[in-house]
């Protein structure tokens, strides 16, 4: 049978109809005819692709809520994207539905070609995630952690200390720099799980073209980061079994999970998860601590009341003559309040980690597809105006129940994450971070750098890219209070 031409086009004009009335119809039994979330408009064939801005997202999402609302909704070609702009929105569905929002999504280049999701903290939720997360709650939950007390202010007196001979160090100091490949391995982290990092993460298909073709880098790309994540994994793992099974090994977090599971049965599996989480927690504590102190450095030297105020706290509780401890930390209110606004105003995460949901549903009246990538957005739920105060100021006021009549919303209600996924090394954290803090107020000056005429030279810091945030290092005086606190840095330094 031969079909003029007219026919063909009536013919493929017909079939296009009814596929269309057919995915329409299945789309409307899917959704129950609830529409998605609203949203920026969608461009043809691009759709919302290049709406997503690669540099502080979490600022235009909350721009776009003001429009929109707490759901924001957009879509690239495979995946939708939604964000969560207010607690309650989070609280809904991290906490209440946490059996369908505990799931990470599949970054195809960082995780699927790459290998993170083999991580804690990328893993699907399932078995692996689960076994991880037991392990990891062994050994940091709020009793574990205090083993770890005394060496947590040792190590901040070695940095106070290293910061009396070279005060420009206070950034790398806090890093350590000798683990240099888990410092490439971070920086690869922050830049490859932006949503929207690699075209293969929209397109996913694309992972199946061949490595020949021209332009086409995505295997290059994946075997350097699998090498570099191996290596990261394997060689410290290793070590400090080699150090247990000749019974040297020093306290750590894989000497502690090989002791409780050394008599287990699990074997190779049980290494796997240990080798696997132990990788995560210096790459999700490292990052997030340095990132606090560094912005912690920025603002006292933006906010000098605010610092004469610590300082005041500390030498009336604690004296002039030792270090804060952590048994210190309840008789300093102002501290707290301090970290507490610390968290609020940057929060180092501001996009928190990104969930999906494993089931179709309905919040709202509005339909969340299977699979969307959910974004909490942390920056603009901390940007609360409860306590009056507004929230682009630093003012560590606003937690303090003297000093307003309501008090903001308590950040460790959304900096450390949410539901089944909360971050399990909070407390370990925000003991660094309290130590690090009391520390550099018990211990010095910090103040912006003046020029010859005694004018304050402007710090003009950047923000670094990514899904992280905090400020880039910048020029700042960080002086040392007198004799008396250098020798008790150093005395404490010295101690074990
Ligand atoms: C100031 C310090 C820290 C901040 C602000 C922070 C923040 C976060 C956030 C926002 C998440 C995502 C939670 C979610 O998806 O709901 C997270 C996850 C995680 N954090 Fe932290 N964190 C800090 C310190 C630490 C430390 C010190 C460790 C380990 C020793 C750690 C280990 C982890 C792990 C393993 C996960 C993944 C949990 C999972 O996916 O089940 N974090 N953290």
């Amino acid at each position: 049978m031969i079909i003029a031409g007219s026919d063909a086009l009536i013919l493929i004009g017909a079939t296009s109809l009814v596929c269309y009335h057919f995915l329409n119809r299945r789309w409307k039994i899917r959704s129950g005819g609830f529409p998605l979330p609203p949203g920026p408009q969608r461009r043809l064939l691009v759709r919302n692709l290049f709406d997503l801005p690669v540099f502080e997202p979490w600022k235009r999402f909350a721009f776009w809520s003001e429009e929109y609302g707490d759901l924001v909704y957009l879509r690239t070609f495979g995946t939708g994207i939604l964000a969560l702009n207010s607690i309650e929105a989070v609280n809904e569905l991290f906490e209440k539905r946490s059996q369908v929002y505990s799931d990470r999504p599949t970054f195809v280049m960082a995780g699927e070609l790459i290998g993170f999701d083999q991580t804690l903290a990328f893993a699907h939720y399932g078995t692996s995630w689960r076994q991880q997360r037991k392990l990891a709650h062994s050994a940091l939950n709020s009793e574990a952690v205090k083993k770890y007390h005394q060496l947590q202010e040792h190590v901040v007196a070695l940095y106070l200390e290293s910061l009396v001979s070279d005060p420009t160090g206070y950034a790398s100091a806090i890093h350590l720099q000798y683990l240099d490949d888990m410092v490439k391995m971070m920086d690869l982290v922050t830049e490859y799980f932006r949503p929207g990092a690699f075209l293969v993460d929209l397109i996913p298909q694309l992972k199946h073209l061949p490595t020949w073709l021209p332009f086409n880098n995505i295997h290059q790309i994946a075997a350097a980061g699998r090498e570099l994540l191996l290596r990261v994994v394997d060689r410290p793992f290793l070590h400090v079994k080699r150090q247990f099974e000749e019974g040297t090994a020093p306290p750590s977090y894989v000497a502690h999970c090989l002791e409780q599971h050394s008599t287990g049965d699990a074997g190779d599996d049980m290494d796997y998860y240990i080798r696997w989480s132990a990788n995560t927690m210096y790459g999700a504590g490292a990052e997030t601590t340095y990132g606090t102190i560094i912005t912690f450095i920025y603002i006292m030297a933006l906010y000098p009341d605010v610092q004469a105020k610590g300082i005041e706290e500390i030498h009336r509780v604690v004296g002039l003559d030792r270090l804060p401890t952590l048994g210190d930390r309840d008789q300093l209110p102002y501290v707290n309040a301090i970290i507490k606004e610390l968290y609020r105003y940057n929060p180092v995460v501001p996009l928190s980690l990104p969930r999906t949901n494993t089931e179709d549903d309905v919040y709202r009246g509005c339909f969340i597809p299977k699979n969307t990538l959910i974004l909490p957005n942390v920056w603009a739920i901390s940007r609360d105006q409860d306590s009056g105060i507004p929230p682009e100021d630093f003012v560590p006021e606003r937690f303090m129940p003297s000093h307003v009549k309501q008090t903001a919303t308590d950040p460790l209600t959304y900096t450390f994450g949410f539901g089944r996924r909360l971050c399990p090394g909070r407390f370990l954290g925000d003991n660094s971070v309290f130590l690090f803090i009391s520390g550099l107020l018990a211990a010095f000056d910090i103040t912006q750098k003046r020029d010859e005429n005694g004018g304050s030279v402007p710090m003009d810091v950047q923000f670094v890219p990514g899904m992280v945030s905090y400020p880039q290092p910048f020029p700042v005086d960080i002086v040392p209070r007198s004799h008396h606190i250098v020798a008790a840095v150093k005395s404490r330094a010295a101690a074990q």
